[in-house]
């Protein structure tokens, strides 16, 4: 069953911005999208590199600084190559002004 841990504060993410955090052992990828936050694997999945480091985010999508992969945030599809394998996505809620993700 998945164990929810704080992450970090909910206004450290704006709208358009990619925010790196390591929880529980996992390298994490925080969002804002339409005021929602989201949160994926920080690792791409076509060479492991940090989306956080430098990523680029437009609407629901982030690509990564690398070689240009494209995910969906919410749903972790891949929606522009080279990479082929989805992006891992977690639950988050926010509590207290706290984003807090699920890890399983
Ligand atoms: S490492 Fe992300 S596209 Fe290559």
């Amino acid at each position: 069953m998945a164990r929810f841990q704080p992450a970090l504060a909910l206004d450290k993410l704006v709208d358009g911005w990619v925010v790196g955090a390591s929880v529980d052992g996992f390298l994490l990828a925080f969002y804002l999208v339409d005021g929602q936050p989201y949160c994926t694997s920080d690792l791409c999945t076509h060479e492991a590199s940090l989306l956080s480091d430098g990523g680029y985010v437009e609407g629901e999508e982030v690509e990564c600084p690398y070689h240009g992969a494209r995910f969906n945030i919410r749903t972790g599809e891949v929606t522009g190559p080279p990479a082929i394998a989805p992006l891992r996505v977690f639950a988050v809620e926010v509590r207290d002004g706290r984003v807090y993700v699920a890890i399983d």
